[in-house]
């Protein structure tokens, strides 16, 4: 079981990922708890203040320190954390490793930064670690939190139907996946590979290792040199 509370000014942006699929299903099946909390309801005042002017004078706001300090205080007077994650443009990048040493944490909290991001001490005093899942800047931290959950929900033993599926993903083993078909095996004089419908395993097998390798090669090469 692994328990993720994610702090957010905008929950409702989670709402629809964290309803569906995968994410869904492990939290039905109990072995995924994900909570939403949403920041200002920790606010200051009959506003319940959440952000404010920098100190020195930028153009946007900045999320006070304030409320994230008292709910992250509350989550850990109640258990131990392992991780409190902050998602940032200038983070650690996410990628397959990441996730799969995430999917082995019991509670983490995961802050969602908005604006033009969080007051510094709370990086500087609260976070344990940063997390980018790109070199690009969106609005705000819940989709980049969405994504990060997916990538670890879906390694919970369980989560996928399919035990076997999430270890055969790209990137598990620093290869790309081979392609998929599906029926029908000729569709308008697009064929499928002959040898997916030979029905010789060993045959097959070597096909998608093949295919793995060329893809890596030509999609990916910095996977093969161990760069990424
Ligand atoms: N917040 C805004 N952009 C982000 C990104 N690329 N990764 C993580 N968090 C972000």
């Amino acid at each position: 079981m692994i328990r993720i509370d994610i702090l957010s000014v905008v929950p409702e942006l989670l709402e629809s990922p964290l309803s569906h699929s995968i994410v869904k299903r492990a939290s039905d099946k109990g072995l995924a708890e994900i909570y939403v909390h949403n920041i200002r309801e920790y606010g200051r005042g009959a506003y319940r203040q959440v952000d404010d002017y920098p100190f020195g004078g930028e153009a946007g706001m900045v999320l006070m320190i304030e409320p994230i300090f008292n709910i992250i205080t509350k989550l850990k007077a109640e258990r131990d954390y392992d991780e409190v994650i902050y998602m940032t443009p200038d983070g650690e990048m996410l990628d397959q490793p990441m996730a799969n040493r995430l999917s082995c944490k019991r509670n983490m909290i995961i802050l969602c930064g908005h604006y033009k991001g969080v007051d510094h001490r709370v990086r500087e005093n609260l976070v344990t670690m940063e997390v980018s899942i790109g070199n690009y800047v969106l609005s705000g931290g819940e989709i980049p939190a969405a994504a990060l959950v997916d990538s670890i929900v879906r390694l919970i033993p369980g989560a996928i139907g399919d035990e076997m599926s999430a270890l055969s993903d790209s990137f598990q083993d620093e290869l790309l996946a081979p392609p998929v078909y599906t029926r029908p095996a000729d569709f308008n004089g697009w064929r499928v590979p002959d040898v997916l419908l030979s029905g010789n395993p060993k045959l097959i097998d070597e096909w998608r290792e093949r295919e793995s390798l060329e893809r890596t090669k030509k999609l990916r090469p910095s996977l093969l040199k161990g760069e990424d």
